[in-house]
Formats: structure tokens, C-alpha cells, sequence
């Protein structure tokens, strides 16, 4: 587990600069709405956007609410706090943090968000249950991740292209062979669609449900602690 969280923080580390384009490029910029579609399922409050990278969700937070960015690769984070900057955001506070040892006290958010980063971290269990713990009763946990897509035929379309094309553009542009080999095999690798709300259940979340986006590539779940 200590071996995954090293190799995930250096490899962040290693494509920061390039992270914001290649999501926009190998998405073809359906990631900006994947983001809005999943924060619009927040609370407004204060809300911790957990695993938050470059700060996109963040900022989308940051249109209706206080959010705080927190992640543990400095080179990530650094980048967000520019981009907050540039943009004269007033509302954002990036702090580095691991999200399976979250620095907040217990039931101090009304909310929290993970977006492409539950699949990351090392214990998904332990990351899980600390989002439970801070935020309050009442309030909501919303995770956004990619998923395998249901239908047959568009999924085996779809594999050619994140299994084949998608490490070779990425690998490019970023100049990093690891990374973008290691996001299709990730996905693949993480829990299904029941098997992780079962996960978000034993956390201590309640009223669990999920909304499948783009023809099922992202998933986006929703839990409440009651
Ligand atoms: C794919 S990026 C997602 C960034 C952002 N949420 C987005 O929507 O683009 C995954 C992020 O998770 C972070 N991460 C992975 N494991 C983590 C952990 N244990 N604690 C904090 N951050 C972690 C990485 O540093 C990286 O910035």
C-alpha cells in the first residue's frame, strides 16, 4: 500500500503540467460537465473536494460554496492554487493532505467530493470512511469515477479506443509511458458499480444512489450521512 501511494504521488508529479489538457483532449471536453453534473449534487456549505489535483472541481464547487482542495501531491496542488489565483477566486483553500488521514475534524463539512481519485488511492476503504467522518450528519459524499460501460456494443468500441489509442496520445503528449497505460488498466481494475456503493455502505453512507454519464464511461455516486 506505502509502494501504490509513492508511485501514484510521483506519477501526478511527473504529468502535472500536462493533466488539464489531456483530460480536455481525451475526453473531448466531457469532463467539464462530468464535474459540473457530480458538484451540482453537493450541499452548498463548506465542502472538501478530496484527491482534488488541479482544482476543476474545486472551482466548480466554488460557484455555489466555501471548498477546500486538498491533495497530496504538492506539484498537483500547486498548479491548482495558480489556477484559483489567475482566476481571482476568493473561496478556495488548497491544503496538502492524504485522503486516508484527512487533517479535519469529525462532522466539519456539509459535504464532500472525490472526483478521479478514489481509484487512485491505496485503501479505498480508509478514504472512504474518512470522507464519512467529516462530513456532518445530513450531509452528502459524492464520488465521480470512470466506470465499464453496460452496453456490449459501444463498450467494445470504447475499449479500442481507452485500452489502445488513449496510452499512445497520452504517453506523447506527456512524455510518460506509465501513466496513461496504468489509467485504463485502474479502471478496469476498480470495483463495479454495485460492489462500490456496497463499499460506500460500509463507510456509514446511507441512501445510496448512482448516475451513469455518457453512455456509462463515468459513473457518479451519491451517499448521505444520516
Ligand atoms: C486523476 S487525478 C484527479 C484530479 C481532480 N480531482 C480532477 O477531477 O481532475 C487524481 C488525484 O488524486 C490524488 N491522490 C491520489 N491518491 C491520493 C491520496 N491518498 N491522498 C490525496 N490525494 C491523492 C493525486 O495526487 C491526483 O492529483
Amino acid at each position: 500500500m506505502v509502494q501504490k501511494k509513492e508511485y501514484i504521488q510521483k506519477m501526478f508529479a511527473g504529468i502535472s503540467h500536462r493533466y488539464d489538457f489531456l483530460n480536455s483532449l481525451l475526453s473531448l471536453r466531457r469532463d467539464k460537465y462530468w464535474r459540473r453534473f457530480a458538484a451540482e449534487k453537493l450541499p452548498s456549505g463548506r465542502i472538501l473536494d478530496v484527491c482534488s489535483g488541479t482544482g476543476d472541481v474545486a472551482i466548480e464547487v466554488s460557484k455555489r460554496s466555501d471548498a477546500i482542495a486538498s491533495d497530496f501531491c504538492a506539484e498537483m496542488l500547486k498548479l491548482c492554487a495558480l489556477k484559483i489565483a489567475k482566476s481571482n477566486i476568493k473561496n478556495i483553500y488548497c491544503i496538502q493532505n492524504d485522503a486516508e488521514n484527512l487533517s479535519f475534524k469529525d462532522n466539519s463539512f456539509d459535504g464532500a467530493i472525490v472526483a478521479f481519485g478514489i481509484r487512485n488511492v491505496a485503501d479505498i476503504k480508509k478514504a472512504l470512511s474518512e470522507m464519512h467522518r467529516v462530513v456532518r450528519n445530513g450531509g452528502r459524499i459524492v464520488v465521480l469515477e470512470f466506470s465499464q460501460p453496460r452496453n456490449r456494443f459501444f463498450r467494445s468500441m470504447y475499449y479500442i479506443y481507452f485500452q489502445k489509442l488513449l496510452p499512445v496520445v497520452g504517453s506523447l503528449v506527456s512524455k510518460k509511458t506509465g501513466p496513461y497505460s496504468y489509467l485504463p488498466s485502474s479502471v478496469m481494475a476498480f470495483p463495479k458499480r454495485e460492489e462500490f456503493t456496497g463499499l460506500m455502505k460500509a463507510s456509514g453512507m446511507m441512501d445510496i444512489r448512482y448516475y451513469d454519464l455518457t453512455f456509462g464511461i463515468v459513473t457518479v455516486y451519491v451517499g448521505s450521512n444520516l
